[in-house]
């Protein structure tokens, strides 16, 4: 990606650099993740969001190195488990203690939250041992959610991670979305999120919460990563890696999703996105 693609006009007031899947263990693509630090290096963002699937198989190495390439990024980071973070065949483990490799060798915290002094990025656990695909948010973690969102002061902009998906993306018609997650929405809408920051498919693409679970509140925005750092890219990514590059600014949320070049061992910008901020009265088209 050239210096230009991620600076524009006006100074962002933030900006993330959304990765997921990064899938430690065999399908981890070394060169890409090199890729991924390399563009840090050259453009830190404020904060680096890792939405699940840190490994292939929860086996303690693949934790640790993924804990190795946090631990080379220069900001802050912020990271939650997704389903391939929970054993999938040490089935004694995954039904007594799923997370207790990912918390002994990757991080405690599964549900950490990053704040400054101007937005909230809130990490939550959609990942769980009776399924090894499948996400959920149960009846404590939706009050937990919005504990949380209650306890973000208002002028910040409040940002969820999570792995699973809330709504079906296209091409995934036939896969379940997270369990519960019409309440979810209600509790993201409450709360006045901005923005859910996802994972899982392996494909990259932007909904919104309206679409699906129709309100009449103003839409939370759902940004899907692609795998990053894996040969397990699926649906129109296929072999593919991608990322997001987000910079929230006063009137506009930007997304620029970046895809990696093989032959030019860089990330690119392949699109651009741009959204109102949840604040601006764009909600309804003014004649000119
Ligand atoms: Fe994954
Ligand atoms: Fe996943």
């Amino acid at each position: 990606m050239t210096p230009r693609a991620v600076e524009s006009a006006s100074t962002p007031l933030r900006q993330i650099l959304h990765v997921s899947d990064v899938h430690f263990g065999k399908p981890h693509l070394k060169e890409v993740s090199e890729g991924v630090l390399a563009l840090i290096a050259q453009h830190p963002p404020d904060l680096v969001v890792i939405s699940g699937d840190l490994t292939q198989r929860a086996k303690p190495g693949q934790f640790k190195e993924a804990r190795a390439f946090v631990d080379r990024i220069d900001v802050p980071s912020l990271s939650v488990p997704g389903n391939h973070d929970v054993p999938m065949y040490r089935v004694w483990e995954r039904v007594g203690a799923p997370f207790w490799a990912y918390r002994r060798y990757f991080a405690k915290d599964m549900e950490p939250t990053f704040q400054d002094s101007q937005m909230a990025v809130i990490g939550i656990n959609t990942a769980f041992n009776w399924t090894i695909r499948d996400g959920r948010v149960t009846r404590s973690g939706q009050r937990s959610l919005e504990r949380r969102l209650a306890a973000v002061p208002a002028d910040l902009t409040k940002i969820v991670v999570a792995h699973h998906q809330l709504i079906p993306a296209p091409r995934f018609d036939s896969q379940k979305v997270l369990k519960n997650a019409s309440e979810v929405v209600k509790v993201l809408n409450r709360g006045g999120a901005e923005m859910v920051l996802s994972g899982h498919l392996h494909q990259s693409w932007i909904g919104s919460t309206e679409a699906y679970y129709p309100s009449g509140s103003r839409p939370v925005l759902l940004v899907h990563s692609g795998t990053t750092t894996s040969s397990r890219g699926r649906g129109c990514e296929r072999r593919r890696n991608t990322c997001n590059w987000i910079r929230l600014r006063d009137s506009e949320i930007e997304i620029s999703n970046l895809a990696w070049d093989a032959s030019d061992q860089r990330f690119f910008e392949q699109s651009r996105h741009l959204y109102p901020r949840r604040d601006q009265e764009t909600y309804t088209l003014k004649a000119s």
